[in-house]
């Protein structure tokens, strides 16, 4: 039993929820269900990033002061998770009070420890991603290299977190913690980028310019870097620093006992700098321990391209769930994508997937417990097991490795096969050719026993992907709740009284 505290990024307030965000939430919501069921006390935290230029010029587009656009699209992302059977425990929104606060602390801490100065700023800024760029990032063409986006001259003045200070601290601890950052790819990576000096970060920006954003404590003419706000909330939410003590202590004051540190820090590969070197670099100038565990997955593209507003081409995850139901879409995404990976999303291997959830697992069960119902009046038999032991543990211990190690499709992958290896079983054992015999009656029973069991193993396997089909299937196998991981596979499931249903996962007409 252990704690454990796990993050997504906080989505911009501008965008409808997309298969993007949805993937990120989702893959959270997996690890937390799979750490829940293995007794872990999880803390599951996602939200929404509120403030700053592209919030206040979206919301300025739609006829919305920022504060009503940021309601509206709480709403909105909440909805959207609740309907993908999402299990956050916290969902934060950085203009809560409580937040605000914190980051006014947390700044106060950099600058008691004298890591801030202020200076005048000349370069180039991206709203769509809301960061400067040097004259050598945006190349010739003038452009954002991440989006491909405008970006514009600005001079100004800034505060400035001496980020410089850090670079050897954070190098020699990604060196000395060859996990922190997975995968390797994004590890390589960020250390490719500490190779060459790292500037310091400019914090802040003048109220004259953005409207929107938390006054920095000390000069409430200037609003602080939304990704300073934003990083912030992993740090709000876990509790560590008291948002009600005055502000001069909150700056100096001891930590509370809280959440904090983070066990793992979700996000996509784009915005892996921030979370592995703003971030890590600001706690160590505010005095906090870093997060142990920083986790960037690939990117969503559709066929070869992009996903995009302007080509029209973004997947929306809540028309999919009208139509194949949530856990279809967590199964899809979860399984396609190699974690750490890049993925394309084609309406064919959608439909590949969810075949296989339907002829594999839909058909397993069905089959199963319609043969209980029809050979043993709908009562599993009380017989020893026979047969599908050593997929089983197979698949247990695949399973457990693949999860463990953030490696979730191949997880998941183990779990299909067993249901893949239980219906060969079904093949082998001819249960309707036994049923003729009345001399088999004690192999019937061992078969239709081992189905059940099997049956509730899969129940436990699928339920932190398809949390809705999972607990399904165990009422239908007569049991409770959906056993957990530490009690299979000998799940007691002799005496249960079945019943057949519906299809766990119905034909789809498209
Ligand atoms: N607000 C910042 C994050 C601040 S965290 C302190 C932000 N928001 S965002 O709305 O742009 O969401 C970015 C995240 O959404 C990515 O990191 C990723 O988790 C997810 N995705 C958005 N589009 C995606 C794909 N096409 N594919 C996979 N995930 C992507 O950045």
């Amino acid at each position: 039993m252990g704690s454990f505290y796990l993050t997504t990024p906080i989505y911009y307030a501008s965008g409808e929820p997309h298969i993007g965000h949805a993937y990120t939430t989702i893959l959270a919501d997996v690890l937390a269900r799979y750490r829940r069921r293995a007794g872990d006390d999880v803390l599951f935290l996602t939200g929404i990033d509120e403030h700053g230029q592209k919030i206040q010029e979206a919301a300025a587009a739609q006829g919305l002061s920022p504060l009503e656009l940021c309601d509206l699209m709480a709403g909105r992302f909440e909805a959207a998770w609740d309907e993908l059977g999402i299990s956050h425990d916290r969902f934060i929104r950085t203009t809560e009070r409580e937040h605000l606060a914190v980051v006014g602390a947390l700044l106060e801490r950099l600058r008691a420890n004298g890591h801030i100065y202020e200076a005048e700023y000349t370069g180039w800024y991206s709203v769509s991603q809301e960061r400067y760029f040097t004259e050598k990032e945006i190349g010739p063409e003038r452009v954002d290299p991440i989006a491909g986006g405008p970006v514009v001259k600005i001079r100004e003045k800034n505060w400035f977190f001496r980020m410089s200070r850090f670079q050897e601290r954070l190098v020699r601890h990604i060196e000395g913690d060859p996990g922190w950052i997975a995968p390797a790819a994004r590890r390589n990576e960020v250390l490719g980028f500490l190779g060459r000096p790292l500037e310091d970060l400019s914090i802040s920006r003048p109220r004259s310019r953005i409207h929107w954003g938390i006054p920095l404590p000390w000069d409430p003419d200037q609003v602080t870097y939304v990704w300073v706000d934003a990083l912030t909330n992993y740090v709000t939410a876990s509790g560590a620093i008291d948002p009600a003590a005055p502000a001069a202590e909150r700056g100096f004051g001891e930590l509370r006992p809280s959440r904090w540190p983070a066990d793992l820090h979700l996000m996509g590969k784009d915005i892996i700098t921030t979370h592995a070197v703003y971030w890590p670099t600001l706690l160590m100038g505010a005095d906090l321990p870093l997060p142990r565990k920083i986790l960037a997955h690939g990117w969503w593209v559709v066929g070869d391209t992009k996903m995009s507003k302007s080509i029209g081409n973004v997947v929306d995850p809540l028309a999919l769930r009208d139509q194949f139901g949530a856990d279809a879409v967590r199964w899809y995404l979860m399984r396609e994508m190699s974690t750490g990976q890049d993925a394309s999303y084609t309406a064919e291997r959608f439909l590949t997937r969810h075949d296989e959830l339907r002829n594999i697992l839909g058909n397993l069960a069905h089959r199963t417990l319609s043969m209980i119902r029809r050979y043993r009046g709908g009562v599993v038999p009380s017989a020893p097991a026979d047969g599908l032991e050593t997929e089983t543990a197979a698949a247990l211990e695949a399973y457990r490795r693949g999860l463990d190690g953030y490696r979730l499709h191949e997880g998941f992958a183990a779990a299909m096969e067993l249901a893949r290896a239980a219906n060969g079983y079904i093949e082998t054992r001819e249960p309707w050719a036994l049923a003729r015999q009345l001399d088999r009656a004690s192999d019937l029973d061992a078969t239709l026993t081992t189905l059940a069991r099997t049956l509730a193993v899969l129940s436990s396997l699928f339920e932190p992907v398809a949390p809705k089909r999972s607990a399904e299937l165990a009422r239908r196998l007569g049991l409770d709740r959906v056993p957990l991981l530490r009690e299979l596979p000998e799940v007691a499931v002799a005496g249960r009284q079945v019943r057949v249903g519906k299809p766990l996962f119905p034909r789809v007409d498209v």
